[in-house]
């Protein structure tokens, strides 16, 4: 996070004393000695004058604390209201608040944007609900929660990509434009240049043939897997489903891994579970403040139960388990459970409240429930994959994964059974040229996010909602 990391060069900062040292209001809350000569930028949030004392809070996104700036009256004037954008030049000392470490003694206050607070759409104190923000996508990011949120979206994505690098993964930068259905259900956009455009092109499709914005990097991973044994991808995929639910985005992004010289679906599930536990516990103890805004207003009693999470171990039962364990139960589902269809969102929280509402891995699914690249486990004739889903209490599924299919013929007659042989014939060439056992996973970040946080609706983790009408689509 920005305040630990800017923390060291604050503390420098202040202790040479250098003229008019800028600093952020995060850096200046975590200074240990007054200063002379500091500059702090931001946005207003909240203006209280007093016949003698004039108080500012200002905030520029660095911490959820605001930094509160005293200033004589006489530095008051019509445009500094909040949500106006300001310098402010003065002395950094201790505060006399209990609340604060340091507060600034404001010389200057210039307004470098003035807001106009009647229509401005957040207001001085309000608790803002998610609901109401999310009408304003180009705003809703001053908000306390946003604020928060988006904060701990940019640590956690750092902590997945240390995660990674710290056990021996390569990133890869696996393409957004592809011609593959790599999941296989159809769920593709289409990409396609603009009519202009095609037309003084004169070609059906612009790269000859038709191609998508990529649903999973996982293929291409694969093919990376086959050099470098441990990889991983973490970008942008598109999935043309219903955006409606609670759940769905069209673009969401997805962490991929992929590891070589793997027989076991067992070691997959560890590092989905090791990755799980390492990421949340370090968002956990860089972001504090901010996952506290969450789990104390927007999930109760959450905290409890992602410290109780981190320190046990996750369950696993079969997909065949699971659906005698479905059939078993009281209640009444919509979908009537049966081996061989999909587990719907109401069996998947069934199963996951019945597993004591901890992370469950169901395994082995039936083979045509999955996609072409799946181990077949042998265990009767096309019978089960080797797949892996990971369930989360409140979500569903959290995690997709599986031992990939690496013997050649097993392969092959799948592929042409489903027509794709063409398609996929460099994918047959991996199988050709050193195959090894391997397999891998995907996680949703936007699911991830909700979980630990405790959101509902996965239109809230996102930086740029398309709410109906956005007018940043
Ligand atoms: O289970 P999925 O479809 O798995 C794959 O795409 C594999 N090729 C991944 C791999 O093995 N490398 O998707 C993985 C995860 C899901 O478990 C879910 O968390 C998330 O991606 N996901 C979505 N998140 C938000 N909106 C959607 N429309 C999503 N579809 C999938
Ligand atoms: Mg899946």
């Amino acid at each position: 996070m920005l305040a630990a990391r800017g923390g060291w060069r604050a503390l420098r900062r202040c202790a040479s004393l250098p003229r008019a040292a800028r600093l952020r209001v995060a850096e200046a809350l975590r200074a240990r000695e007054p200063a002379e000569a500091v500059t702090v930028q931001g946005w207003v949030r909240s203006v209280r004058s007093q016949k003698e004392v004039l108080f500012l809070h200002i905030n520029d996104g660095s911490s959820l604390e605001h930094l509160q700036v005293v200033a004589d009256p006489s530095l008051e004037n019509r445009d500094l209201t909040f949500g106006s954008a300001v310098e402010v030049q003065g002395k950094l000392v201790k505060s006399p608040h209990k609340m604060q470490n340091m507060e600034l003694q404001a010389e200057t206050i210039r307004v470098v944007g003035p807001c106009d607070i009647w229509s401005f759409p957040l207001k001085m104190k309000e608790r803002h609900p998610l609901e109401y923000v999310r009408q304003f996508p180009h705003l809703r990011c001053r908000s306390n929660t946003l604020g928060s949120l988006l904060r701990i979206r940019s640590e956690a994505t750092a902590a997945i990509h240390s995660f990674f690098q710290d056990n021996g993964y390569m990133h890869i930068h696996t393409p957004i434009i592809t011609s593959n259905d790599c999941e296989g259900a159809g769920e593709l956009f289409q990409i396609e240049a603009s009519s202009e455009a095609r037309e003084s092109a004169e070609k059906t499709h612009f790269f000859n043939v038709p191609a998508f914005l990529t649903v999973s990097g996982q293929l291409h991973l694969e093919v990376m897997a086959g050099a470098f044994t441990h990889v991983f991808t973490f970008g942008p995929t598109f999935r043309a489903e219903n955006s409606q639910s609670r759940r769905h985005l069209a673009e969401f992004y997805m962490v991929e891994a992929e590891l070589s010289f793997t027989e076991s679906l067992q070691d997959i599930m560890q590092v989905m579970e090791d990755l799980f536990k390492t990421v949340t516990s370090s968002v956990l103890s860089k972001c504090p403040r901010d996952v506290e805004l969450f789990h104390k207003y927007v999930a109760p009693a959450r905290k409890d139960r992602l410290e109780q999470i981190l320190k046990s171990k996750f369950m696993t039962v079969s997909y065949s388990e699971a659906v005698e364990i479905l059939k078993r139960a009281s209640q009444t589902f919509t979908f009537k459970p049966e081996w061989g269809c999909d587990l719907q969102t109401e069996h998947e929280k069934y199963l996951v409240k019945h597993c004591g509402e901890v992370p469950v891995f169901v395994i082995n699914y039936p083979y045509d429930l999955k996609p072409f690249y799946m181990r077949d486990n042998e265990d009767g004739p096309q019978h089960t994959v080797a797949a892996v889903d990971l369930l989360v209490p409140g979500i569903g599924e959290l995690c997709g994964g599986s031992l990939r299919e690496e013997r050649l013929p097993f392969l092959e007659s799948r592929l042409q059974r489903l027509g794709l042989t063409d398609a996929y014939q460099w994918y047959l060439d991996l199988r050709k040229f050193g195959s090894v056992p391997h397999g891998g996973f995907g996680m949703g970040f936007e699911r991830y996010l909700q979980y630990i946080l405790g959101v509902d609706n996965i239109k809230d983790v996102i930086p740029f909602p398309r709410f109906p009408h956005s007018c940043l689509l």
